[in-house]
């Protein structure tokens, strides 16, 4: 057999009616579409076109090609994609249409596929094509199909039961529609070579006996949303070769039953969130080997369970859990969603060791205490015969690469974490509503130096804000208000950069650390599943994250104990789009250059003791939508003129 690749030229030359194979996937060819040659090669069995961009319908010489048993038009751009003249192909097998702008009707889309070949073909992809209608009740002519694709598309209506007469079916996938109706045994009935099935966001409806015993043993299995409650569905435990399992938003009640962690041990990635699941989760679930496991907004109660060495991804968000296991470990986690359960007591000290941690995330909870200091402990752990021990070095030879961490809403009642010492990646640091106190330390500047939202608002932090924050320049969030900060307002704003609007901060190295990156590196990737499913893995707060950080740049020291004046130097952040200095006890003048603030939407300097006039300045802001000068000492004219007259 031939095959062919590039360059094309040196194959003009010569004979091509013994040419069997071409593949010009991942090309450019811009219209006029394919080399016009390419149709009279007459002996072709397989032709791959894949990602070309081509624009224009294929030619009716397409239908020459009768020898063809496998086409792939996968990921172009052509409208009316398939021409009337394929009658003659009866050869063929497999046809791939996926990811193009197709535009009919699915039963018109069946009647172009030659009815010559319908017994015979085995796999047709039409994942993400623009098709639309209202039945798939041809498949019970497409007896020989192993692989079928509708996913993605505005198909509407009910699978007919037909579809469990596939034998030879092993890819199912029909997710992201507006497929209606109830599946039950019957539509699987012969299905016994199903692997992978997605029946995802449709409006589907499982009704299935819960002691049925499937006839097929599945790889991936994925029915969020697929009314599957309220009882677990039972059949499952038989499915034990299940590496990638979801069944999110199914109104499953009650215990999650105990052979689920030892029918799924082998899976990697399992997803039982948003659920009525109540119970306690078991305590060591080390012989699992899931890489993602989401259990999110359920009932769950107990402790943080001793975790597989494999989980790289946890969520158990929104439960009751009250504690971790005395033993915790996870050594390959990297994000650790946690948020708004029960859980108290001190963070384990087994965090030291979790050298792959990227975000984590606990807030709403009881937790209470010290971070562990892990520069203490850990080097201790490492080389205990080391008497000859500095701090120093123990600070540059080990650090963790947290990223994001998220302790809102708890009760720690340390000073400053040291702990944060041992954390030189972060990006996040939001420790909102908790009781630290003391002072902050200098090496927030030096060792957080890649900080862009800093939240250490409603707890007892006192003392000078120290000059070395100052040196954040990425930082585009920076809240200390409500707590009591005393002393004046540093100067040398001017080296934040990112808040001066000069634009240094990067958003996509941001945006990827807090977010995204996670979303492709763990997808199921080529199970055919959207990425949405798991996306919900990691939303909630820290999407909200984002969103503030591509559009907010504050500062708010307000209720405090500040003295002195605002500097003037604060109106060098041309970028800040709202500024609260609100219940201090500043004194002096407004800065008379603050209408060089130009971003500013919002403005409190309410409830200080500033005098003087209210500078013209003010009146050069003209995004600013709130103002708030209220309790002060101001006198002379309110100035007139541009925003200022329509606040
Ligand atoms: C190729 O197709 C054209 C039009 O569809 C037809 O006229 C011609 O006879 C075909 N040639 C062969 C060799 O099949
Ligand atoms: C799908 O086709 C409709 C026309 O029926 C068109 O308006 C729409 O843009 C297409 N959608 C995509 C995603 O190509
Ligand atoms: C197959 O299609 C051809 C032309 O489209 C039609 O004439 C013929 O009746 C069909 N055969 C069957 C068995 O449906
Ligand atoms: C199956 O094929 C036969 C013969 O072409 C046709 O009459 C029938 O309508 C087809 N059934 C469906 C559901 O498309
Ligand atoms: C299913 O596949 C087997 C093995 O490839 C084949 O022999 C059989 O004919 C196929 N069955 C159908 C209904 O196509
Ligand atoms: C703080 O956490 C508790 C416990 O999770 C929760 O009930 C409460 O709503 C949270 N408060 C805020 C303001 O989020
Ligand atoms: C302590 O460490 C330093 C530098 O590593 C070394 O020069 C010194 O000999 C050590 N002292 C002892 C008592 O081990
Ligand atoms: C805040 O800290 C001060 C000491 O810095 C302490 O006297 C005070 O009780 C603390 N207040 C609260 C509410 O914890
Ligand atoms: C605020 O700090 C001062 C010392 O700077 C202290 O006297 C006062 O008690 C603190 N207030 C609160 C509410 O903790
Ligand atoms: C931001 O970071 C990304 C990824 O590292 C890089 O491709 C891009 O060029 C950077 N942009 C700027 C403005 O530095
Ligand atoms: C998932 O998202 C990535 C990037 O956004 C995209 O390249 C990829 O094709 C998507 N995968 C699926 C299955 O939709
Ligand atoms: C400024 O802060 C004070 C106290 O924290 C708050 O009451 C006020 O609403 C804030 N102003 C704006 C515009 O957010």
């Amino acid at each position: 057999m031939w095959s062919m690749h590039f360059p094309i030229w040196l194959f003009i030359q010569h004979n091509l009616t013994v040419l069997e194979e071409v593949d010009l996937s991942f090309n450019n060819f811009y219209s006029p579409a394919v080399p016009n040659w390419l149709w009279d090669v007459n002996g072709l069995k397989s032709l791959n076109l894949e990602a070309n961009e081509l624009s224009c319908p294929f030619p009716n010489k397409l239908g020459n090609l009768t020898l063809l048993e496998t086409l792939n038009i996968a990921g172009n751009n052509v409208q009316g994609i398939i021409p009337g003249t394929m009658q003659n192909m009866c050869n063929l097998r497999s046809l791939d249409l996926s990811a193009n702008n197709i535009d009919m009707d699915i039963t018109e889309v069946i009647d172009r596929i030659p009815n010559c070949s319908w017994k015979h073909l085995q796999e047709l992809n039409l994942r993400y094509a623009n098709i639309t209608g209202t039945t798939l009740q041809f498949v019970s002519n497409l007896t020989s199909l192993t692989m079928f694709d509708v996913s993605e598309n505005q198909l509407s209506g009910p699978v007919p039961v037909e579809i469990g007469t596939l034998t030879n079916l092993t890819h199912l996938y029909l997710g992201s529609n507006n497929l209606i109706g109830v599946l039950s045994e019957d539509h699987f009935a012969g299905l016994m070579n199903l692997k992978y099935i997605d029946l995802s966001h449709n409006n589907l409806e499982l009704v299935i006996d819960l002691h049925w015993v499937p006839p097929f043993s599945l790889d991936v299995a994925s029915f969020p949303s697929c009314h599957l409650g309220p009882q677990f569905p039972e059949w499952l435990q038989w499915q034990k070769s299940i590496r990638y399992l979801d069944i999110s938003n199914n109104g499953l009640v009650g215990r999650i039953p105990d052979w689920f962690w030892t029918s799924f041990s082998e899976a990697r990635h399992l997803d039982i969130s948003m659920n009525q699941l109540s119970g306690d989760l078991p305590l060591n679930l080390e012989f699992m080997s899931m890489i993602t496991l989401s259990m999110r907004s359920n009932l769950l109660t107990g402790l943080i369970p001793k975790l597989p060495t494999t989980v790289v991804v946890l969520d158990i968000s929104m439960n009751s859990l009250n504690g971790f296991v005395s033993d915790f470990r996870a050594p390959q986690l990297q994000v650790a969603v946690l948020f708004s359960n029960s859980i108290s007591g001190a963070i384990p000290t087994s965090i030291c060791e979790m050298q792959q941690l990227r975000i984590l995330d606990l807030s709403n909870n009881l937790l209470s205490k010290e971070l562990p200091d892990c520069g203490r402990n850990e080097p201790k752990q490492r080389n205990p015969s080391s008497s000859n021990f500095s701090r120093v070095k123990t600070m540059s030879s080990f650090s963790l690469r947290i990223t994001t961490l998220l302790l809102s809403n708890n009760s720690f009642s340390s000073r400053f974490p040291l702990f944060l010492r041992q954390c030189p990646s972060l990006i996040c640091l939001d420790l909102t509503q908790n009781r630290f106190t003391g002072e902050l330390p200098g090496w927030i500047g030096e060792v957080m130096h890649g900080l862009v939202i800093l939240r250490l608002r409603s707890n007892n932090f006192s003392g000078h804000i120290p000059v070395e924050i100052m040196e954040l320049h990425d930082v585009r969030i920076l809240d200390l208000s409500n707590n009591n900060f005393s002393g004046a307002i540093p100067q040398y704003v001017k080296n934040m950069k990112a808040l001066t609007g000069t634009a240094t901060a990067n958003d996509s190295i941001a945006y990827d650390i807090l977010f995204e990156g996670y979303r492709d590196k763990y997808l199921a990737s080529g199970m055919g599943l959207s990425n949405d499913s798991f996306l919900v893995v990691i939303k909630g707060q820290v999407l909200e994250y984002r969103k503030n950080i591509l559009y907010l740049m504050s500062i708010d020291l307000s209720c405090n104990s500040l003295t002195g004046e605002i500097p003037d130097e604060l109106s060098s952040l041309g970028g800040l789009i709202s500024l609260n200095l609100s219940s201090n006890l500043l004194s002096g003048n407004i800065p008379y250059k603050i209408g060089n603030l130009r971003s500013l939407e919002s403005l409190d300097l309410s409830k200080n003791k500033l005098g003087g006039e209210i500078p013209q300045g003010l009146s050069d802001l003209t995004y600013l939508s709130y103002l708030n000068l209220s309790y002060n000492n101001l006198s002379g004219r309110i100035p007139s003129g541009h925003q200022l007259d329509t606040l």
